[in-house]
């Protein structure tokens, strides 16, 4: 078993990353909290997989464990779906003294963080992600939020887990272009930070429990110099600007996250060489990247780069992107929108 410290000052905590897991999930997560009861918040997918594993590793270890499962999908992260949540947990009288724990992808993540960070004005919680994004990515960092019809994340707060319980063996029963969506981002961190881990992606032969450490390991580091989003931690989108307008264009359906974001990252990486900003023949070392785990490069059909407009890195007139120096380093790029409508083909 890997152990990492994400060192946030007061709010310290520890990923843990290894196999089987899951089954000693109570005794580990011990040493972290002495709460007497658990609020486990699932989905339908997950729960039939690994709810029954967990909640008994929790009694075992003198926790009593209760169980809600949400639907499957984005559509969880709603006011609907919290509210409840709310009611269930508000019902057993629930404490600051017990704990939530998400046993779950990145949406179940949010939505039980945002809950924890929320209910009673907060309530200590666990991430025990099972998606490759969410072990990867989602689950360090405490950003927790649900959607709303406006936008997606646009309810949310920053409430940092007490510890990450990492089960690499949760990724086998993934789907594979959920696999590949969680991937997008394991490449996105490689070519923002970390060129071996880009390397190691190229290759294609390597240990998950290595790559999610690394991940964790760029995650943690970014999130210890910019909690809160402000500057540094804004490199974790590159793709993302563009990406968002495949997404909408594809009416959120067409594309998964994923998807859209590996797009964007070769859309982005064009337009940085097109600068100057991006050391040429960085746009196919990413493209071949991509391709090699299942991920498109290009869209379908033209993209309407103007879509990316609504996204919420906008400021005013200036757009801030991330564009890449060369395989393993970002910088924030601020352009004016007509500006760079105007470079868009
Ligand atoms: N908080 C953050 O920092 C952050 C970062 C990136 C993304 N996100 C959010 O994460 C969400 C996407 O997360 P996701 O990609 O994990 O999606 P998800 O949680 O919807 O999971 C994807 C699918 O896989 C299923 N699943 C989960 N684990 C499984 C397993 N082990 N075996 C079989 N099926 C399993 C789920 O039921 C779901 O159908 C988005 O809402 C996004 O906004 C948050």
């Amino acid at each position: 078993m890997r152990r990492l410290r994400v060192n946030i000052p007061e709010r310290e905590y520890d990923i843990l990353i290894g196999a089987e897991l899951l089954r000693s999930a109570g005794a580990l997560m011990r040493e972290y909290t002495p709460a007497g009861r658990a609020f486990v918040v699932t989905d339908s997918n997950v729960a039939p997989l690994y709810a029954r594993i967990l909640c008994e590793s929790l009694r075992a270890a003198d926790c009593e464990a209760s169980l809600s499962i949400v639907p499957p999908g984005e559509g969880s992260k709603s006011e609907a779906v919290l509210s409840g949540l709310y009611a269930q947990m508000l019902e057993a009288h629930i404490t600051r003294g017990d704990v939530i724990v998400a046993l779950g992808g990145g949406v179940v993540g949010d939505l039980a963080g945002y809950a924890a960070a929320t209910l009673l004005r907060g309530i200590p919680f666990i991430q025990i992600p099972t998606t490759l994004l969410a072990q990867a990515d989602s689950s360090v960092g405490g950003k927790v939020a649900i959607n709303h019809p406006r936008g997606k994340n646009l309810i949310g707060a920053f409430h940092q887990p007490k510890l990450v319980l990492t089960d690499t063996d949760t990724l086998k029963t993934l789907p594979p272009r959920e696999f590949a969506c969680g991937m997008a981002e394991v490449i996105k961190h490689g070519a923002i930070a970390d060129a071996g881990l880009f390397a190691l992606l190229h290759e294609n032969e390597f240990a998950l429990t290595e790559i999610v450490e690394k991940n964790c390991t760029i995650k943690r580091h970014i999130v210890e110099q910019d909690e809160l989003d402000t500057g540094g931690r804004m490199v974790l989108n590159f793709g993302h600007t563009f990406g968002h307008a495949i997404e909408a264009q594809g009416g959120f359906s067409r594309y998964n996250h994923g998807e859209a974001v590996a797009i964007g990252m070769v859309a982005a990486a064009g337009l940085g060489e097109k600068l100057g900003v991006t050391e040429p023949g960085t746009t196919d070392q990413l493209r071949e990247v991509l391709t090699l785990h299942g991920l498109p490069a290009l869209p379908d059909e033209a993209p309407e780069w103007p879509l990316m407009l609504s996204d919420k890195k906008r400021d005013g007139d200036t757009i801030r992107l991330v564009l890449l120096k060369t395989i393993g380093e970002a910088v924030l790029y601020p352009v004016a929108v007509n500006k760079l409508l105007e470079w868009l083909p």
